[in-house]
């Protein structure tokens, strides 16, 4: 077996955590990421058949029965994550039976998945039957995108529009667009099935006075679609109180999305 502390996916997770804590979205225990990794991959590393021990997930997540993820630890700072994986990170398999995940490594000191873990099976059944290569679900708390949560409309249209607004590249970026849940209570199903419906029809989505989601492919593809609408609310959040002199026309999105041949949410425009 190969030494998996080397492995290309725990060296993406080290990286990720890291660059989010840096960028100050991921205080203490804020944030999760979960990847969907490839059996023969994780083969070279484990023992996919021998787990360590078993844990309830809590709901019936049948959808992903054998299906293996690499996922921070409930409670654990992402600011951690670099040093000390096996403690904040864990790798679990959804056992035959959809409602327990088999430990097969990680989570050494008994601690396991992140709270949220509901919300991010779920996203990733939504996105995998929209996009068979999504692999990525990551949560963060984001400092501009939150702080607009608290001074801008929680509409998706309204929402959407005005990160698109703030730089060229948004619309280009998420032509998808944001959705935005209300204020829910975290760690539960209820706020997992939510994030989940609109994970239909969104790759990014807005916890209210929470933080965002986001599901992509890779951890670059989603890393980017958050760090996107993060720089977008941070010009929102640094000119909202300033006269606005300047601006993206809708006539001029629409120039980029066809420009650039993206398949844009045009009921979010004002045209
Ligand atoms: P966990 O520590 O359980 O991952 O929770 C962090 C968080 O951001 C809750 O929404
Ligand atoms: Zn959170």
């Amino acid at each position: 077996m190969e030494n998996i502390l080397k492995s290309p996916f725990v060296e993406e997770m080290k990286k990720t955590t890291a660059n989010m804590y840096r960028l100050g979205w991921d205080e203490r225990n804020g944030g999760n990421i979960s990847y969907m990794l490839d059996e023969e991959e994780v083969s070279k590393y484990l023992d996919i058949n021998r787990p360590i021990r078993t844990i309830d997930i809590g709901f019936d997540a049948k959808e992903l029965i054998g299906k293996i993820f690499i996922v921070t630890g409930t409670g654990k700072y992402f600011k951690n994550v670099q040093d000390d994986p096996e403690n904040n990170l864990g790798i679990i398999k959804i056992a035959n039976d959809g409602k327990t995940a088999e430990l097969l490594w990680g989570y050494n000191d008994g601690g396991k998945f992140t709270s949220e873990l509901p919300a991010h099976l779920m996203s990733h059944i939504a996105r995998l039957k929209v996009d068979p290569q999504n692999r990525v679900v990551m949560h963060s708390h984001p400092t501009n995108t939150l702080a607009m949560n608290f001074v801008h409309k929680l509409s998706e249209k309204e929402f959407t529009h005005t990160l698109w607004e703030m730089c060229t590249e948004c619309i280009v970026v998420f032509p998808d667009g944001v959705g935005v849940l209300p204020w829910m209570l975290c760690g539960t199903n209820s706020i997992g099935e939510a994030t989940a419906k609109k994970m239909e029809e969104f790759r990014l989505v807005v916890w209210g006075m929470h933080g965002i989601y986001g599901a992509g492919k890779t951890m670059d593809e989603t890393f980017g679609l958050i760090e996107t609408v993060e720089k977008a609310a941070q010009i929102y959040m640094l000119t909202a109180h300033l006269p606005r002199v300047n601006t993206i026309t809708d006539e001029q999105m629409v120039e980029l999305a066809e420009y650039f041949g993206v398949d844009y949410r045009k009921d979010f425009l004002n045209l």
